[in-house]
């Protein structure tokens, strides 16, 4: 059992706590913000995340998991010192590491004893030179530390699975043995662990992400290609999957990647290169075809109901973006909401998670109390976030309750021949013609 501290209880901070913590640590979490720490001791977890909550229910009752805002309580007994705080996006895409650079100082400046600092956020290749800088500077008095960097690869929905069962655990240290005893960490995961120096552990983290996004965007422009050419991307991406080399995740054609890491993580390697002398001609490709496929899923539905959208009637099924999150940041339905309402058009939307989000980041959007209540009165629905609920839909209903029977289905959730059958007019995304 060790003790160990995590600074920032966000979507990645609080699964790596609890998660540590369900290992048998004893572990500290600490946010400067208030509210999410009130919440926390109200046992509520401030972020959605399928099966947080029992768990971080079951570590407080275990007294193994604790929550605090002072950085003495938090540092008191720990051995090891996770930082996960937000690393935006930045001027020009490059990370924004204020956060970062705020946390290194207050802990050294806290700091009673020896400890082990582990960079767990997103961060720059060199961030974790950066941090130990910042941490001798600003230390009162010499205490030995060490800094690891372990980048996560946590998928918002499915958090605790993949830190319970992880592909590998990447540690990245100038110190051997530091790097060590944090391994020590994951050992009852029973995963491969790659122990290599802070900046090429950084950089797998980078690369990871950036060539997920690069499947995303190389399926994309497949389908964009399938619907000039009569062939279905869907039955294109099972026909490569089964190439051991290629594999069948990560080729979904539609509207394309959002949320909090990708957009975020593809620019800020995009920037490190332009800024280092290299020319990242397929990493801003990449970009370039994420944001196309909005413009592209927006442009199928003026093909059917006219360029003209002001006054029309747009239900937008799914707010998220993606399944299994409330998360909307950089969500496909965020964006093309505010398009389509810069445009006059009267836009509704229904998502099983986020309507809260929703409600506060586009005030303008009509939020429908479900799928049929969506449904009614539309010209046109867009899918835009593939959750469960929508796969079984009673579409004669769905249909008897718009007003014209246009589909259009950015995550080809549905075959056209069956939504045809239905009588709707319905558009995928590199479904053939
Ligand atoms: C991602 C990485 O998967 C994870 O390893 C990293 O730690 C954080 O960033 P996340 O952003 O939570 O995780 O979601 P993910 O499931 O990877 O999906 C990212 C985006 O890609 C979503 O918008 C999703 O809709 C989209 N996507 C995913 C596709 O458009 N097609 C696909 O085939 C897969």
């Amino acid at each position: 059992m060790r003790h160990i501290t995590v600074i920032g209880t966000g979507y990645v901070g609080l699964v790596t706590g609890t998660c540590f913590a369900d290992l048998g640590n004893t572990v500290c979490c600490l946010d400067i913000d208030e509210t999410k720490i009130k919440m926390l001791h109200e046992g509520k977890s401030p972020i959605f995340e399928p099966g947080l909550e029992e768990m971080i229910h079951r570590n407080v009752q275990g007294n193994r998991l604790s929550f605090t805002t002072d950085y003495d309580a938090a540092l008191a007994n720990a051995e090891f010192v996770f930082i996960a705080v937000g690393t935006p996006e930045g001027v020009d895409g490059e990370a924004d590491l204020k956060y970062v650079g705020q946390t290194a100082k207050t802990v050294a400046q806290t700091m009673q004893h020896p400890l082990i600092i582990i960079n767990k956020s997103t961060v720059p290749v060199g961030t974790g030179d950066w941090v130990a800088d910042i941490v001798r500077e600003n230390q009162p008095a010499p205490v030995d530390f060490a800094v690891v960097s372990n980048p996560e690869f946590l998928r918002e929905g499915s958090a605790i699975l993949d830190f319970t069962a992880p592909d590998r655990i990447v540690l990245g240290s100038l110190n051997r043995d530091a790097a060590n005893k944090v391994a020590e960490l994951y050992l009852g995961l029973r995963a491969p662990i790659i122990i290599t120096d802070l900046r090429t552990a950084e950089m797998i983290k980078y690369a990871s992400n950036a060539f997920l996004a690069t499947r995303i965007s190389f399926i994309n422009e497949i389908a964009n290609i399938c619907e000039q050419l009569g062939a279905d991307v869907k039955e294109v991406a099972t026909g490569m999957g089964y190439d051991k080399r290629i594999g069948h995740y990560f080729l979904d054609a539609g509207v394309g990647y959002g949320g909090s890491c990708f957009p975020k993580d593809v620019k800020a390697l995009a920037h490190m290169a332009t800024t280092h002398g290299t020319h990242p001609q397929l990493l801003k490709s990449v970009m370039d075809i994420n944001q196309y496929q909005r413009i592209h899923v927006v442009q199928k539905l003026r093909d059917v109901l006219g360029r003209r959208l002001n006054g029309k009637v747009i239900g937008l099924l799914g707010l998220a973006f993606k399944p299994n999150t409330d998360d909307m940041r950089e969500s496909p339905a965020a964006e093309i909401a505010r398009a389509m309402l810069r445009e006059n058009a009267i836009v509704k939307g229904y998502d099983p998670a986020s309507m809260g989000v929703a409600a506060k980041m586009l005030p303008d959007l009509q939020l429908a109390m479900d799928p049929y209540d969506l449904a009614k009165g539309c010209d046109a629905l867009i899918l835009l976030t593939e959750w469960n609920e929508f796969k079984h839909l009673d579409m004669p209903k769905i249909k008897s309750l718009m007003r014209q029977p246009v589909f259009i289905d950015g995550r080809n959730l549905y075959e056209p021949q069956t939504m045809q059958t239905y009588g709707f007019t319905y558009r995928g995304v590199g479904r053939g013609y």
